[in-house]
């Protein structure tokens, strides 16, 4: 590896004579024969940020997609699977899984017909109670009725609330129990009874309860049951645990994971979940929005399972904005895995596309922006990225597709950034863009060495935004798919010039449906963790908005270091802060001498803060339910620091390291100059 990587500019003289007295001062201080006996490298860091350049401030985001239950049995909190019965598809009877019966077949007998008072998901569960409370045909004790496990039991825990709605309908008085309960039916956790007449119930009626639950049980179900002889209805089951996120319905512990990593933008819903592998499956946003209970749902057939669209279009830009991070919109552009829309045909797509602008951005009184307005937000979205398909670029009738929206919406809403799906790193793109999406999928030594992928793309045209990254070889997310990760990102640093955005995949995974393996965070009904990976885009999470500095590395003989200075501004302090990475990639542990230079003011002086290490004794280590720590960052203080800085990288790490450069001037104590410490 050269002095300087080839993309970089002319280092100034500062440089220069700091690597002249850096010699000298080695050499003097017979460091010399340390560097050849050991791996050994050099870090030149020139703090001036005019050496730099500006980091954009949208680098660093988060891609959601729907696929391993990441919203349906995940992000949303909803803990009823398929509250409207509407999975097993619109012919009935149908299947009503996950739901089941409680009693045997000569007590009770549940199927669906097509009588719900919702237009647009007519099934609706009819429930044939054939025992009565009294008499030889008595019910057993605890009655007979429906539960349902929620996405692989739910999570009910002692002292929280619990508010379940269900839409009813009977021809007689209905007396119900609404229970939750462990998973076989007991313990009960909290109960509560609706009793209503005939005349309440005999038009569908919404029903609500609040249960309180007095013991925690992480694998519950909803329980409700009778002891009346009659026939019965029930659409809509809804149980939704009253403490989420903001009381917007994203479970918080997840959210809390989403919100330290201080995303700059949600690219959503997908991914391939967008188009469907038929286009009858594709996300079609309009389906996803008004009253729940009036949506209705969709087969992802890409990731196979159900979904409610309880996380639907408003709910992602709502998500969006309690992240702070700009709204990524990726519709389809009229490709599904197998089919696609001839260019002719593409104007109902087009005007789907523009609809859902305006849903996002029209005025309150707008056609779609007042249905926005009505679901509890009058102000306008800031939706201006837009992206048209998803990996549809080379298909037949991609670039037609593509200029019709392109031009209708730039037309509309001149200022949105629009995306193409076809990679412009490799060719010119044939048609206009603002950005373009590139995804990398690949090993984790090909993830490393791409670190240098876009040093010596040409500095004119579109953007690249890097909309998908992972590792396919790292396990469930190992240490060395993290540091290859980490190398990967600091490349998109050194080149955040030309590369605008950047997000991995997948976001989440719940652990009881893997469908793509390596996710940033794992969780199931109770329980999460980071993933090393995870951890990893938490030391990037500053450098959105910050100032990439001029640096070199020199080394003896490993290449298995990358490392990146920025210089980043904390808004809530206004103190300047200095953060060098540096990813040892390598089996051996490196000597790393860090010089630090040039400076814009004299009277600047350095505080060490912090020095985080993220490492484990083998690389192909994971976190997991039982050891969510075993790959974590590991912090310790930096007492006072030199301009001159020894380091030693452990093999196989990640390291980070903080400087408070230029306390505000709230005057944060100075710590004066000595030697290193670390
Ligand atoms: O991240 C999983 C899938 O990989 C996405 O849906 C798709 O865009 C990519 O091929």
């Amino acid at each position: 590896m050269g002095l300087l990587p080839p993309k970089q500019r002319a280092p100034p003289a500062v440089l220069l004579q700091s690597a002249l007295f850096f010699i000298s001062f080695v050499c003097r201080h017979s460091f010399c024969l340390e560097v050849e006996k050991n791996q050994s490298a050099w870090l030149l860091v020139n703090a001036s940020r005019a050496s730099g350049h500006p980091i954009s401030d949208r680098l660093f985001g988060i891609f959601f997609e729907e696929i391993n239950h990441a919203g349906a049995g995940g992000l949303w909190a909803e803990l009823v699977n398929n509250r409207g019965f509407e999975a097993g598809g619109p012919n009935t009877p149908s299947y009503i899984s996950p739901w089941s019966t409680i009693g045997n077949e000569s007590y009770v007998m549940a199927s669906t017909d097509r009588s719900s008072c919702f237009d647009l998901n007519k099934v609706a569960l009819r429930l044939d109670v054939l025992c009565d409370d009294k008499g030889d045909n008595a019910c057993p004790a605890d009655g007979v009725g429906i539960y349902n496990p929620g996405f692989w039991g739910m999570n009910i825990e002692k002292g929280k609330t619990y508010k379940v709605v269900f839409h009813v309908r009977s021809s007689d008085s209905v007396n119900l129990s609404i229970s939750l309960t462990g998973s076989s039916g007991s313990p009960v956790l909290a109960s509560a009874s609706v009793i209503a007449s005939a005349s309440d119930v005999l038009n569908w009626t919404k029903m609500e309860v609040r249960l309180e639950a007095t013991a925690t049980n992480h694998n519950s179900r909803l329980q409700i049951t009778t002891n009346q002889q009659e026939v019965i209805w029930f659409d809509q089951v809804s149980a939704m645990p009253e403490d989420t996120y903001l009381g917007h319905g994203f479970r918080s512990d997840l959210m809390q994971m989403l919100a330290q990593i201080k995303p700059k933008f949600l690219r959503f819903p997908g991914g391939d979940y967008v188009k469907g592998e038929w286009l009858q499956n594709a996300f079609h946003w309009k389906d996803t929005v008004g009253p729940w209970e009036e949506r209705p749902g969709h087969y992802n057939d890409v990731w196979n399972y159900w979904t409610d669209d309880a996380l639907g279009f408003f709910e992602f830009l709502q998500l969006a904005e309690e992240l702070g991070a700009l709204p990524v919109w990726v519709f389809h552009s009229g490709f599904s895995i197998r089919e696609e829309i001839e260019t002719p045909n593409i104007h109902p797509f087009v005007r789907e596309a523009l609809d859902g602008l305006e849903f996002a951005r029209g005025d309150s009184d707008s056609t779609w922006g007042s249905v926005r307005a009505n679901m509890g937000h009058p102000k306008p979205f800031d939706l201006r990225y837009i992206a048209i398909g998803n990996q549809d670029c080379g298909r037949k009738n991609y670039r037609g597709n593509y200029l019709e929206f392109y031009n209708a919406i730039k037309q509309a809403y001149p200022d949105t950034q629009v995306i193409s799906n076809c990679d412009g790193s490799s060719q010119k793109l044939d048609h206009p863009s603002d950005l373009y999406d590139v995804h990398v999928y690949t090993s984790a030594n090909n993830m490393f060495s791409m670190a240098h992928q876009f040093d010596q793309m040409p500095r004119t045209g579109p953007k690249v935004f890097v909309s998908e990254y992972a590792v396919t070889d790292g396990g469930k997310g190992n240490l060395l798919a993290a540091l290859a990760q980490a190398a990967f990102l600091i490349g998109l640093e050194k080149n955040s010039d030309i590369v605008d955005m950047a997000s991995n995949a997948p976001l989440f995974v719940n652990a009881n449906d893997r469908s793509f393996s390596n996710d940033a965070i794992v969780f199931d009904s109770s329980q999460i963790y980071g993933t090393p990976g995870y951890w990893v885009q938490s030391f990037f999470a500053e450098s959105s908005g910050a100032t990439i500095l001029s640096t070199s590395l020199q080394t003896n003989s490993t290449s298995s270091l990358i490392a990146s200075a920025i210089s980043w501004q904390d808004s809530d302090n206004q103190n300047t802060y200095l953060r060098i990475k540096v990813v040892n990639y390598g089996s051996n542990s490196v000597n790393l001498k860090i010089s630090l230079r040039g400076f814009d003011s004299n009277s600047i002086k350095l505080s060490g803060l912090s020095k985080s290490i993220l490492t484990s004794a083998h690389p192909t280590d994971e976190n997991t339910f039982q050891e969510p720590q075993k790959v974590f960052p590991k912090k310790s203080p930096l007492r006072s620091i030199s301009k001159d800085v020894d380091v030693l990288l452990s093999p196989y790490s990640f390291t980070s390291l903080d400087f408070l450069e230029k306390p505000s001037i709230l005057g944060i104590p100075r710590i004066e100059e000595s030697s290193a410490d670390m």
